[in-house]
């Protein structure tokens, strides 16, 4: 599956593609230089001399491009997982100074070698799944030196690690818990952030999107407009976390600040999505999150799609409401809970997922000239792979034309 042509996708473009049956790739440096049938490859002079992977029978398609994790993180919030499964609502956890605020603490109190020994773990299993670039924010730091530090270890995982990171400014996650209870606190907050965070963050190039959780009991539409704003005006683009718990309105500011992405979307509303749909401002839709905390709404894929919006797909890991790294997962859930096909989740997880990085020209599709990112599949039809659902079908990563996961060879 090339899923060739012109990125991003809407309506019924989603399904295309671009299946080339018996296909072969040619790459010369981390690119791809040529492709086509296997017969018209094997007659290029250039490939004579190529080394052959071979993986005959299976489905191929882009490496998936994951637009939303919160990778850095100190451990995970099992504890919170049996208080839910028991009765308790997130946003009540939350309130109770669980939920971030718990990772924020455990975050502090946490040495950089054990987030860094975690996170790492945690890319191997991204890449495992198909995944070869992944976006990751910020934002269970929410003070200067713990955000730095967040976006720091972004850099230096990029570097050593071959899943590629692009790294999202989430100053803007929650009020930190010292700024609670206080008549301007939340605002003594965001000014730490416009005036310190964004500027030190810009001029050190240490993350390319700037976000905020704009939600009832996290920050408001106005909140997070003076945070987008300022970010905007260091050159950090905005995303946000949009309509998750509660309908704010953040979509439409999203829409208004020409926002890479808004995500989440379980409570938008008809004019949301048609202002969606007018821009290029992708939906990108965390079912994940639905799942795991057992929500019954999700994110209204269909009329999305049909209203003409961007539509991608991504895992949202993070400790409280998505623990997965899971991108076959997702397309499962995409299937069976978004009622989005498989033909369209698979776009929807790769060149559209692409165009929410702004990364539409080197990755999110196999074509000429982009990056030789590539996951294979132990399937026969490429339905299979949302079809088989928590089992990993996952049969090879490669990355910049090396492999980066292979299954171990089949006893
Ligand atoms: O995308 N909604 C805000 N942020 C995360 C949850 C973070 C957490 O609970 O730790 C999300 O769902
Ligand atoms: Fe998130």
């Amino acid at each position: 599956m090339t899923l060739r042509g012109h990125g991003p996708r809407r309506g019924k473009a989603l399904s295309n593609l671009g299946i080339i049956k018996d296909g072969a790739l040619l790459i010369e440096d981390g690119r791809i230089t040529a492709m086509g049938t296997r017969h018209k490859l094997e007659t290029l002079p250039e490939a004579r001399a190529a080394k052959t992977v071979e993986v005959g029978g299976r489905v191929l398609l882009p490496g998936f491009v994951d637009s939303h994790t919160h990778l850095v993180h100190a451990a995970s919030r099992a504890d919170e997982y049996g208080l839910r499964i028991a009765g308790a609502r997130y946003e009540e956890i939350a309130r109770k100074g669980g939920g971030i605020l718990n990772s924020v603490k455990k975050l502090h109190s946490a040495s950089s070698e054990a987030l860094k020994r975690r996170a790492r773990a945690a890319l191997r299993e991204f890449a495992s799944h198909g995944t070869t670039t992944i976006e990751a924010k910020s934002g269970y730091g929410l003070d200067l030196p713990n955000e730095l530090r967040i976006l720091a270890l972004h850099r230096e995982l990029g570097e050593v690690q071959a899943v590629d990171i692009v790294s999202t400014l989430l100053g803007a996650h929650v009020v930190p818990a010292e700024y609670r209870g206080k008549a301007d606190g939340a605002q003594r907050y965001i000014n730490l952030l416009i005036h310190k965070l964004i500027p030190e963050v810009a001029s050190q190039k240490l993350a390319e999107f700037c976000d905020v959780f704009c939600d009832r009991g996290a920050f408001s539409c106005e909140q997070s407009r003076q945070v987008l704003e300022a970010g905007k005006d260091h050159g950090l683009t905005p995303r946000l976390h949009a309509e998750q718990l509660t309908r704010t309105g953040a979509t439409q500011l999203g829409v208004k600040l020409g926002a890479a992405s808004c995500d989440h979307l379980e409570q938008v509303n008809r004019t949301d999505i048609r202002m969606l749909a007018e821009s290029d401002t992708v939906a990108t839709l965390l079912p994940g999150c639905d799942f795991h905390l057992g929500l019954k709404q999700y994110a209204p894929a269909r009329a999305l799609i049909e209203a003409g919006a961007i539509v991608a797909l991504a895992t949202d890991y993070n400790p409280g409401t998505s623990p997965t790294m899971s991108m076959p997962m997702i397309l499962s859930l995409a299937c069976s809970q978004l009622q989005m096909t498989p033909a369209e989740a698979v776009a929807a997880a790769t060149i559209n997922g692409a165009y929410a990085l702004r990364r539409e020209k080197q990755i999110g599709s196999l074509e000429v000239g982009k990056l030789a990112d590539i996951a294979v599949f132990d399937v026969e039809d490429y339905r299979e792979i949302p079809y088989y659902f928590g089992v990993n079908t996952c049969w090879m990563t490669i990355k910049r034309g090396v492999p980066i996961y292979a299954r171990n060879v089949e006893s």
